[in-house]
């Protein structure tokens, strides 16, 4: 199959661009470079017959005909998002152009392409999302397919919009759409503003670990080689139209995930233990949700799949991979907007319209 991957140079798409490649897919990869972007994410197919990169953006609809039109691919899963939820807090216009406008955009140029062909019936358009639209949970319960959304950051209102446009043009259109809602990812190539490297890499810096609030929110971990895996599942045999939620059966407190970080770091740089001294405890996130936790069910007894990686096995591989790849991680702590605490201010002056 090839498969036209959005975002493929991101944390999350370049695991999927890496497996499809392995599996013998073609891929291309369509990015436009933003600062959460690197091609050396991909470095191990590059060279790969199967793979092609096109720089583009999705706020621009001609590019998006025009690298259709080029390579006529069986199917789009689309990632290329802005992700980083206290950026959206900072400055949610860009998460509208991109994740709304620029979602817009690619449904548009996908049904033009698919009509174009004449209507495959095996086209597919894998929209790739966020358990974070459903909302909060309180102690008990867990996110199906069918809760009701109820964003509460400018990031997963974006994302909750997407997804609406999306099963809209499935509706109105008939374009053969999947979606998935994922929870929260973790593993190599992660960009380091995200939680799991920024305490990683504070660990191993001596510098302090910021943990928000009290460290009591939950999130269900997912190692992102499980999601990639769980993506290529649904694009090859879930059913048309349906969402699938993805989880990694993995729920964890924030304190208790850095926790097991710095035991893991600990034991592979007894030297500096214990880095757990290092949690500092910071102001909360504005409108952080409490709890998310995902019922797997449907993805389970539909489609066979579930998680292989457990959270205490993920975190290992993961820190033993930053620990090995400091040439990867220590050119992107110069990119602007690392290393700082964003999303701190909800100020009643917005961005300026210019
Ligand atoms: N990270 C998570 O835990 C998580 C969980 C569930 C779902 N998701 C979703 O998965 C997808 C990928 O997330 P990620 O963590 O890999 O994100 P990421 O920020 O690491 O990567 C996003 C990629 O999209 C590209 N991009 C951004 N704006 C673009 C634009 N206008 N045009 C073209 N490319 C653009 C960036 O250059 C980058 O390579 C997103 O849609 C996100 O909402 C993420």
């Amino acid at each position: 199959m090839k498969i036209l991957v959005t975002g493929g140079a991101g944390f999350i798409g370049s695991a999927v661009v890496r497996l499809a490649v392995a599996r013998g897919h073609e891929v291309v990869n369509l990015d436009a470079l933003t600062y959460a972007a690197n091609l050396a994410n991909v470095a191990q197919v590059t060279n790969s017959s199967l793979y092609a990169f096109e720089q583009a953006d999705l706020r621009d609809r001609p590019a998006l005909d025009r690298v259709l039109a080029a390579h006529r691919p069986d199917a789009i899963m689309h990632l290329a998002a802005e992700s980083h939820v206290d950026r959206s807090i900072d400055g949610p216009g860009t998460f509208v152009e991109t994740n709304v406008n620029g979602t817009f955009n690619l449904l548009e140029a996908a049904r033009a392409y698919w009509l174009r062909e004449g209507r495959p019936e095996g086209f597919r358009f894998h929209h790739i999302s966020t358990d974070e639209v459903f909302g909060t949970l309180g102690a008990t319960g867990q996110f199906t397919e069918d809760t009701p959304y109820a964003p509460n950051s400018p990031y997963s209102a974006t994302k909750a919009a997407s997804d609406h446009l999306v099963r809209a043009w499935h509706e109105t259109y008939g374009l053969p759409v999947v979606l998935t809602n994922c929870s929260n990812n973790y593993g190599p190539f992660h960009f380091p503003e995200k939680l799991v490297p920024v305490v990683i890499l504070n660990a191993l810096h001596g510098k302090p670990i910021p943990v928000y609030g009290q460290g009591l929110n939950v999130r269900d971990w997912l190692y992102v080689e499980d999601h990639a895996d769980a993506l290529l599942t649904v694009l090859q045999r879930g059913q048309v139209g349906r969402s699938y939620n993805i989880g990694g059966e993995n729920e964890a407190r924030n304190i208790d995930l850095v926790q097991t970080i710095c035991a893991i770091l600990d034991d592979l740089r007894p030297e500096a233990a214990p880095h757990d001294h290092l949690i500092t405890y910071v102001a909360d996130r504005p409108g952080h949700d409490l709890r998310y936790a995902i019922d797997p069910t449907r993805i389970r007894e539909e489609l066979g799949w579930r998680p292989s990686v457990t959270l205490e096995e993920g975190l290992r591989r993961t820190v033993e991979w930053y620990l090995r790849n400091e040439d990867w991680w220590r050119p992107l702590l110069a990119r602007q907007g690392v290393g700082q605490r964003l999303g701190t201010k909800v100020d009643p002056v917005p961005e300026s319209a210019e």
